[in-house]
């Protein structure tokens, strides 16, 4: 959706990299919502069911629900997600749910003020995305919890953030922290693996293994025993899932990508702008499916070129 973002998460945008110097993607070399609805629309003819609108900040593009309400009337499409940083959330909640939103994946890292002051970068505050999560559920929206876990940084937020979505009945995804682009100081050192997460979880919770809801599906997971709520491990970096990896990545600039650890995207703007019709937009994108052998996570290390950030690209 865009590049920008209101939060510096270390992880992702650090302030040395992305300060007030940064060179932005220009407004015309975004795409703008009909280019967008026009691409999914492709896809949705070649058999993608589901999208997810990420960024950068998705909910910084004006008028977000305009084009959520563009996809939601494509054919075949069935779902349409939402990854945000969940600060503007509470004021576009309803927007959102009317236009034809089906969930809603909210980063939260840290509960603790301070934890989450020094993770985001900025001075936010961790009240305005419970605000958010809290906005989404009151319109019917069903909102997951993502918490990116990094050693000395906030493993100790594990077992708060755990019991926060117990008691609010969230469904809550840690991630590993993963090597994504160039600019994080990623060093398999900072990596909390899934199996310490789990140790920590189950010291704390009876926990029931749940079977993949699809496949596909990135996360393993739990569920409380004798409650609905649900955690799950995304453990990318420690049992990485590229085989069964089924995702188109778009960044806001039209360039596909085939996956998250690419160095380089297939730029669609020469067609899109170029007066290319439907069919050869649609054979390009097969072309690009089919010829795909992404495996990155599982041969991690072995390749050098510089790789995309997930700002740009898509979470
Ligand atoms: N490792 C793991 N997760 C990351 N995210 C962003 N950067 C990284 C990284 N290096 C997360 C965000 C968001 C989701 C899209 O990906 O926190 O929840
Ligand atoms: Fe922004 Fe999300 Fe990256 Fe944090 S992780 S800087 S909220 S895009």
């Amino acid at each position: 959706m865009t590049d920008r973002c209101n939060l510096r998460c270390r992880y992702c945008m650090p302030i040395e990299e992305f300060g007030p110097g940064h060179a932005f993607l220009p407004r015309a070399e975004i795409l703008s919502f009909e280019e967008i609805e026009r691409l999914a629309r492709i896809g949705a003819s070649l058999g993608v069911r589901k999208l997810r609108l990420t960024g950068g900040e998705p909910l910084l593009r004006r008028d977000l629900e305009d084009l959520v309400a563009m996809l939601a009337a494509i054919d075949g499409i069935d779902e349409i997600a939402l990854t945000t940083n969940g600060l503007l959330l509470a004021h576009h909640a309803e927007a959102l749910a009317l236009a034809g939103l089906s969930r809603v994946t909210v980063s939260l890292d840290a509960l603790d003020p301070a934890v989450f002051g020094r993770m985001n970068g900025t001075g936010a505050k961790v009240g305005r995305v419970l605000a958010g999560i809290s906005a989404a559920r009151a319109f019917g929206l069903p909102v997951k919890a993502n918490a990116v876990v990094q050693r000395g940084v906030n493993e100790g937020q594990v077992l708060p953030l755990a019991e926060w979505a117990l008691a609010e009945q969230v469904t809550l995804r840690f991630i590993e922290f993963m090597d994504v682009g160039e600019c994080n100081a990623w060093d398999r050192g900072q990596v909390v693996g899934a199996a310490e997460i789990l140790a920590m979880l189950e010291g704390r919770f009876e926990l029931e293994p749940l079977s993949p809801a699809h496949p596909g599906e990135t996360a393993r997971r739990w569920r409380h025993r004798g409650r609905e709520a649900e955690i799950g491990i995304i453990a990318s970096v420690s049992q990485p899932f590229c085989r069964d990896c089924s995702r188109l990545r778009l960044s806001a600039d039209g360039h596909l990508f085939t996956c998250l650890f690419a160095s380089h995207g297939h730029d669609l703007r020469p067609l899109l702008r170029g007066g290319a019709g439907d069919d050869l937009l649609r054979r390009t994108l097969h072309d690009l499916w089919s010829a795909r052998s992404d495996r990155y996570s599982e041969q991690r290390g072995d390749t050098h070129a510089p790789k995309a950030e997930m700002s740009y690209l898509g979470g």
